[in-house]
């Protein structure tokens, strides 16, 4: 089938471009913090707009009365549209599930990081076609929901041979690939927490590194401590891998220190945090990566966003889609959880889903409508963004366009 080589999307209610200026009348300056960036960073909208397609990417935004001809038109009758989610932490290749352990937790049992090696014995267990299939069902889940860029870590291998072939199997999907080896320490192990890192700098690192683009570590008791995380970022940053940090998740800790200072693109979870740790990211270029999910799924305490954003810190809301905290593809979802428990704007959630993970990813192409992105965007059927919170748990995502390309649903 050929595609018209432009398309003229028109009658838009709202569109949500998160350009940097010129955006429309909704602007939201001057959040965001964008402190290695000059430019203003926050949500920012059209009413009454219309986009163009042009190939790949967005030709143009702006007012429906004032659009350009194209060779094909589509009428939003409406409708919202905004950037596809982009989905900047998720742990997507797994083996089993751990629905038993999550209703436990929800008749009153704590959450552990320990669950983790359920999924990796199951994960071992699992032969590729089976972990293949996994990650293609969970990363067509996503595109249904509207993510049309996501992030996916290794760390359910914790084996060099376990660990490449998830980093393989994720970068079959998609360019954001984290080596996790860093995840907990595996029992053949038998608590040498140095000998595991030995490894996960050494010979798993070699082995990796060649199909990752990102390194990350579980810093947290019971996981890895300071020292450990460290060395695992300086480690993976020699072979070229940026870091982000799973930071102050179950309690308060040296994960969120340890992201910045490492020049960590992002800090995830956040959910403890000390003034210390709000002053470090607002000082820093560090993203903090909300994942309401996790608190969702694990009966924690959900952040308060308030602080992070009054100091000028780049938020970002992102799944944390995996089988034991939080089951979730749903970045709707995440915005309503958001907005509902942790006092972000609905206009700072969308943005947090959108522009903040591109942040998080350090991308520019995607997260933003304005002339020149990648033309990945989604049509909710709804007025505006805020039905995403107004409307939870109901499956607004209409129709999603990647790379100019119609690839879910119908207009
Ligand atoms: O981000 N915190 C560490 N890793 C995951 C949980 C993994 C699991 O429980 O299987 C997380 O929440
Ligand atoms: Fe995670």
């Amino acid at each position: 089938m050929t595609q018209a080589k432009s398309t003229l999307i028109t009658r838009i209610g709202e569109l949500v471009t998160n350009a940097p200026e010129g955006g429309g009348s909704a602007g939201y300056p001057g959040r965001g913090g964008c402190h290695r960036d000059s430019r203003p960073a926050g949500f920012a909208a059209i009413p009454d707009a219309a986009l163009v397609i042009d190939g790949v990417t967005v030709a143009w935004t702006g007012l429906a009365s004032q659009a350009p001809a194209a060779d094909a038109v589509i009428d939003a009758g409406g409708r919202a549209v905004l950037p596809g989610f982009v989905d900047s932490h998720a742990h997507l290749v797994f083996a089993g599930e751990r629905g038993a352990e999550f209703a436990a937790r929800m008749a009153g049992m704590p959450y552990q990081a320990g669950g983790i090696l359920t999924t990796v014995a199951a994960t071992r267990a699992a032969t590729d076609a089976t972990l293949r299939a996994g990650l293609r069902r969970l990363a067509d889940e996503m595109l249904r929901q509207g993510t049309t860029t996501f992030e996916c870590k290794s760390g359910y291998g914790l084996t060099v041979a376990d660990e490449a072939r998830l980093v393989t199997l994720a970068a079959e999907l998609t360019p954001e690939v984290t080596y996790l080896g860093a995840h907990v320490v595996p029992p053949e192990f038998g608590g040498d927490a140095d000998g595991y890192v030995a490894l996960v700098c050494g010979a798993m690192l070699d082995a990796c590194a060649p199909h990752a683009r990102w390194v990350d570590v579980f810093c947290e008791r019971g996981a890895f401590g300071a020292g450990e995380a460290r060395a695992v970022l300086a480690a993976g940053r020699s072979r070229g891998l940026r870091p982000r940090v799973h930071a102050n998740q179950l309690g308060r800790g040296p994960g969120v220190q340890v992201a910045v200072e490492a020049g960590a693109a992002s800090a995830d979870h956040c959910t403890f945090l000390t003034a210390a740790d709000v002053d470090a990211l607002a000082s820093s270029g560090t993203v903090a990566t909300l994942l309401p999910g996790a608190e969702f799924g694990t009966r924690q305490r959900y952040p308060d966003a308030r602080p992070l954003l009054n100091a000028g810190v780049t938020v970002a809301l992102a799944t944390d889609c995996n089988p034991g905290s939080s089951f979730t593809s749903s970045m709707a979802f995440c915005v309503a959880l958001a907005v509902r428990e942790m006092r972000m704007t609905t206009e700072e959630a969308v943005w947090a889903a959108t522009a903040g993970g591109a942040r998080a990813l350090l991308r520019t192409d995607v997260g933003h409508l304005a002339p020149g992105a990648r033309a990945d965007l989604i049509m909710l059927d709804a007025p505006s963004h805020a039905y995403l919170a107004y409307r939870p748990g109901v499956p607004l995502v209409r129709a999603i366009w990647r790379s100019g390309r119609l690839v879910a649903g119908a207009p």
